[in-house]
């Protein structure tokens, strides 16, 4: 695989499950986004669903640098059907045009359609492809052969 990094945002628990598995699998680098505003908790959960839908800016206090990489695997949770308030921002704020773009995400039932368009929408370019996994767990033998197969056709990219 040409040199990568996954760069994920998690609030949970449940990408960052998916983001370590596929790091292992292929050897790409982890990157975390992390923001400033606490969404732990019942009022957390309101607040990441209002910034999402409403598009609002938020601080992030670590934003993973893409530049020294060719590959670049966006992973998330889908919040209100779209990728979650930090993982725009962090768009908003890195320039990944030179880079080749994969998205996986997580959910607990919708799936990831919307977010992936929402991605190529702010993007401006396709997704060279994508993992949609709905409730990940550790020890999922289901979730490492799909991580295997992903895994195999990012490493061909
Ligand atoms: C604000 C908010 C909105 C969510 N919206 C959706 C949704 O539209 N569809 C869905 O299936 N799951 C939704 N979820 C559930 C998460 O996508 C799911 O639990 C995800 O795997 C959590 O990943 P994480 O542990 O990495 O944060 C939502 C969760 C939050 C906090």
């Amino acid at each position: 695989m040409s040199k990568a990094l996954i760069v994920y945002y998690s609030r949970t628990g449940k990408t960052r499950i998916v983001a370590q598995k596929l790091s292992e699998l292929t050897g790409a680098d982890l990157g975390e986004i992390q923001e400033r505003k606490s969404r732990t908790g019942a009022m957390g959960f309101l607040s990441a669903g209002k910034d999402t839908v409403f598009k609002s800016r938020v601080a992030l206090t670590e934003t993973p640098d893409p530049t020294p990489y060719d590959v670049v695997i966006l992973g998330m949770p889908v919040w209100a059907f779209q990728p979650p308030a930090a993982m725009r921002e962090y768009l908003r704020g890195t320039p990944l045009s030179d880079k080749t773009i994969c998205a996986f995400c997580t959910s607990d039932g919708s799936g990831g359609k919307g977010t992936f368009k929402a991605l190529e929408k702010i993007l401006g370019e396709p997704l060279a492809t994508t993992l949609d996994w709905l409730k990940p767990k550790e020890d999922d033998p289901a979730l490492q052969a799909a991580l295997e197969e992903w895994g195999a056709k990012l490493t061909a990219l």
